[in-house]
């Protein structure tokens, strides 16, 4: 007799979950399988909305931990005030308000896993203390002096350049160097088109399934629309998409007709491989965009040899050099200070948006209003 009680959320194949037959996707699931047994720190990345959580879920899941808790936590929504207390936890006392002893999320995550989600958003100075637990497994609450010891498998998840953080001083390098070790990238929906087409008939099957509706048939026609949309927003945008697409159907096929008046733009030149759906002016300043981002890290990695080298020369013949890095790091922040000008001016002042749009956190995108002044 099978005596076994199923967990909430534990799925039977927590792969299976992971739709799509791209090389890419398999790369994904067959490095989950790698290193789901082992309490190995893994860190994902990969666009918003391409199903990083899943892949954490599915380490999870594949692991010997799978009975134990996966704790997710939102490193971008918590106020920096109280990060520390919130994944340390406190003593009583500790401040002000705390009159109660409070666990944080390493010791809910005790014995299982945690996921710290949009990991480029946590404090300077809360990353040095997470290094310390990936090296010792130990911490202290906040206000407390005895270390309190947990066994926690850290996953960690970001869609921001953490390498580029790095350069900015905005994330730990040596934190970046442990995280890094272990990497699963997905790749953003556009790079798999392949996989579109999968995804968007599971999507229907689920919906359909879920609100007893009829299953709706899609025309080839349609579905090869879809697999050359730019999906900016990746698998959650092409969800949703399919998700407004049945509720208007009512039931009759999906057409090409359809597809095409609910994407509600010019479809461009149907040969084009992918981002028919957007504007040639968007995409050239795309393409600018990343050139320059690709030579910001180019200028990275040499301005980090050049300064190893001017370090040893120092140390040598004990002379000061002065850097170039000043006047770089200005003309840097000229560059991202008009990207997230332009961000605010295409989204309507909405910065909610206009931070999803940059890839960047919304507390990130205050901060930067502050920092750059910009009305
Ligand atoms: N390969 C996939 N198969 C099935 N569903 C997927 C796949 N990838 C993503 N999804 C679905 O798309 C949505 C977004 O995925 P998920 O939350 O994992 O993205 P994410 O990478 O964590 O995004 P963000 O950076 O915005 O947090 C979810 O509903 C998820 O179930
Ligand atoms: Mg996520």
């Amino acid at each position: 007799m099978n005596n076994q009680t199923a967990i909430p959320g534990s799925p039977d194949n927590p792969l299976d979950e992971i739709i799509g037959l791209s090389p890419a996707i398999r790369r994904v699931k067959s490095l989950i399988r790698q290193v789901a047994s082992s309490d190995i720190t893994v860190l994902i990345t990969g666009e918003s909305g391409t199903g990083k959580e899943l892949v954490a879920r599915g380490i999870h899941y594949l692991s010997g931990r799978k009975r134990e808790p996966l704790v997710s936590l939102n490193c971008g929504a918590i106020p920096e005030g109280i990060f520390e207390s919130e994944i340390f936890g406190h003593e009583k006392g500790s401040f002000t308000s705390a009159d109660q002893r409070r666990q944080g999320y390493f010791e809910m995550a005790d014995k299982g896993t945690l996921l710290l989600d949009e990991i480029g958003e946590m404090p300077l100075q809360v990353q040095v203390k997470i290094l310390r637990v990936l090296e010792t497994g130990r911490f202290l609450r906040v206000g407390g002096s005895r270390e309190i010891e947990v066994d926690v498998r850290v996953i960690a998840s970001t869609n921001k350049d953490l390498g580029s953080e790095v350069t900015y001083r905005r994330f730990r390098e040596d934190l970046y160097y442990r995280l890094k070790a272990v990497n699963i990238t997905v790749q953003p929906l556009r790079e798999r088109p392949e996989d579109v087409i999968i995804l968007a008939e599971h999507f229907i099957q689920e919906f359909v399934r879920k609100n007893k509706r009829p299953e709706p048939i899609i025309e080839i026609g349609a579905l090869d629309i879809l697999s050359r949309q730019y999906w900016a927003g990746n698998v959650r945008e092409l969800k949703n998409f399919i998700e407004s697409l049945i509720a208007l159907s009512h039931g009759r096929a999906i057409t090409t007709e359809i597809v095409r008046m609910h994407l509600g733009n010019d479809q461009g030149n149907p040969n084009l491989p992918v981002v028919v759906s957007r504007p040639t002016a968007d995409l050239d300043q795309e393409l600018i965009y990343r050139t320059l981002l690709e030579l910001k890290h180019e200028m990275n990695s040499i301005k980090g040899l050049l300064q190893q080298l001017l370090l040893a020369d120092q140390a040598e013949v004990g002379y000061q050099f002065s850097s170039a890095e000043d006047v770089e790091a200005y003309s840097l922040d000229e560059l991202e200070k008009e990207q997230i000008k332009r961000a605010l001016i295409d989204f309507e002042g909405n910065r909610r948006k206009a931070a999803k749009a940059l890839g960047i956190g919304e507390r990130t995108l205050y901060r930067k209003i502050r920092q750059y002044n910009i009305k």
